[in-house]
């Protein structure tokens, strides 16, 4: 990919957050007109422990260049320990995923409060740029979803 394409690619990215602190952060953000790339597309989920690591794969087939997953921070689920679940679940799948070369970039998990706007359009700034720089995902990317 030449440097001309990367400053074009707008990478496209899935942030699942859960309903209770992530979704309402990015409410918050919204709210108070705090910008993060229109790219990122949002699915609200109860808990972050309801994301099952399939969902995760379904993305990246479905062509998504990143994915990242927001919930409340450690402590503060609202099913108590639903965060604890999907942190181990998540670190075992991103480290498969690295081995099969979907670099660790593109995946992340990230703890966000209802009154946390700032952090959630901070990350989601971030984490677009670092997957910007990494470029398209081709791994796993099912050449029949392609538009
Ligand atoms: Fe937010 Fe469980 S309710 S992570």
């Amino acid at each position: 990919m030449s440097i001309e394409e990367k400053e074009e690619f707008r990478p496209k990215i899935v942030a699942f957050c859960c309903n209770w602190c992530s979704y309402a952060g990015a409410d918050l953000a919204g709210s108070s007109r705090l910008s993060y790339p229109a790219d990122v597309k949002i699915i609200r989920v109860p808990c972050s422990c309801r994301v099952n690591p399939m969902f995760i794969l379904r993305a990246f087939e479905k062509g998504a260049d990143g994915v990242i997953l927001c919930g409340c921070h450690p402590g503060d689920c609202h099913y108590s320990t639903g965060n604890f679940y999907a942190r181990r679940r998540m670190t075992l799948l991103f480290s498969m995923l690295d081995y099969i070369g979907v670099e660790n970039g593109r995946t992340r998990v990230e703890w966000v409060s209802a009154a946390e706007g700032v952090k959630f359009s901070q990350t989601m700034n971030e984490f677009v740029e670092k997957v910007r720089s990494l470029g398209k995902n081709v791994r796993l990317e099912d050449l029949r979803c392609r538009q």
